[in-house]
């Protein structure tokens, strides 16, 4: 894509370079523009260097060359990113003043604009900036973060302002241009392992990574959707657009995925949710005793089951690990369970399933029937299984 990089004045532009960087990385064409309070923090010949071009400011702006630059740039661009985002610049541009180089540009026809905001925490939570937020995204601007985190004034505590990593930028930026099918609609989504302790510092768990859960998450903010992420516990950064919830134990799973899934159209439950947890969980941690140790369980609640007869217009969708007569043992759980349809797929295979980036999965119906998808990554996976989903909600 021909992407403007445009930075405003806040200590933040010190990332723009690395933004920059990553998007052409990214395979993007970049050119750059800045307002006068982003060189307080930032030279000019950095972002020239950076960009590889001249820079688009007020000087360039007013050079007597005959050229309308702003239009001329704003012809070329597929996308305009203010990164840094200060107040003033959403200030400006939601009373469409054009007296400086970003706000000028963002009433010159550029079919999509992305805000980056980072600012104190006061500052974003002002209700005048959240009117000047609300009056642009009105009009169709998106806004990646802010996120909560420390912030840039010496002695600050952390709160919400935090700007986006410009890693974190490029990642969120095809989500931004996919179709928004999933638009008014609530995905809920399970993900990661559960732990059933023992005692405070001894659990039962599985090696599952969460993977498969936060790409479904991903996937279906992509496409416009609420998205709730129930986690357990993962090494992984839950997306900053879904409102995550973060769980141990089989029961707090279940406790939380019971709040929101009246409200939800689509379930995945991605989660391996441990079948065993211990009988009586003691308090204080237990001395090791003798060479053998018995340990007395008990089975957690069915999740998918516990949830089946609350449903009402939501469509279900599970997981299954199977080693053994995967299909005919997949349909009795999608019938046992209540599920539309459950995606079957075997620990044993390299490069896939548990930890991995890809997945094979078989799709399959409570009536036995089924489809094997090629291996492909998890990303992916979540794509095609929100759209038979999607299909079924329509349908
Ligand atoms: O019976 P099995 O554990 O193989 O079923 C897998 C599916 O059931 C997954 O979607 C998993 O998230 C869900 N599950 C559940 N409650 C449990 C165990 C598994 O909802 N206690």
């Amino acid at each position: 894509m021909n992407l403007i990089v445009a930075a405003s004045g806040g200590v933040a532009a010190l990332k723009t370079p690395t933004l920059i960087r990553r998007l052409e990385e990214a395979g993007h064409k970049v050119r750059v523009a800045a307002t006068e309070a982003a060189f307080h923090f930032i030279t000019p010949l950095s972002l020239a260097v950076a960009a590889g071009s001249e820079v688009f400011d007020q000087a360039s702006w007013f050079k007597a060359d005959g050229q309308a630059k702003h239009i001329d740039l704003a012809r070329w661009a597929d996308a305009l990113i203010v990164s840094p985002a200060t107040a003033d610049a959403l200030a400006s541009a939601a009373q469409a003043r054009a007296d400086d180089v970003i706000s000028a540009l963002c009433i010159s026809g550029i079919p999509k604009i992305i805000w980056v905001p980072a600012m104190n925490t006061a500052m974003w939570q002002h209700p005048l900036v959240q009117k000047n937020v609300e009056t642009l995204k009105t009009i169709g601007h998106a806004f990646l973060g802010p996120v909560s985190g420390n912030l840039a004034a010496k002695g600050e505590a952390a709160g919400i302002g935090r700007m986006l990593e410009p890693e974190e930028i490029v990642a969120a930026l095809p989500s931004l241009f996919k179709s928004q099918d999933l638009s008014g609609k609530h995905v809920l989504v399970s993900a990661g392992p559960t732990r059933e302790y023992l005692d405070p510092v001894r659990f039962i768990s599985n090696p599952s990574s969460g993977k498969m859960g936060y790409a479904m998450a991903e996937a279906a903010l992509a496409r416009g959707a609420k998205v709730t992420l129930i986690t357990g516990p993962s090494a992984l950064t839950p997306p900053v657009s879904a409102n995550t919830q973060k769980v141990e134990t089989a029961l707090d799973m279940l406790e939380a995925l019971k709040g929101s899934f009246a409200s939800c159209d689509i379930l995945v439950m991605t989660a391996a949710v441990a079948d065993w947890r211990a009988k009586h969980v003691a308090t204080e941690k237990q001395p090791k005793m003798g060479e053998e140790q018995t340990l007395e369980l008990i089975r957690t609640p069915d999740i998918l089951s516990t949830l089946k007869p609350l449903r009402s217009k939501q469509i279900m969708v599970g997981f299954a690990m199977e080693t053994d007569k995967g299909v005919e043992r997949a349909a009795d759980k999608a019938s046992r369970k209540g599920l539309d349809f459950i995606c079957l797929n075997y620990p044993t295979q390299e490069g896939t399933s548990f930890g991995g980036d890809d997945n094979q999965i078989t799709v399959v119906k409570p009536n036995g029937d089924s489809e094997k998808l090629a291996r492909m990554s998890k990303r992916a996976i979540a794509d095609i299984i929100l759209d038979k989903a999607l299909a079924l909600k329509q349908s």
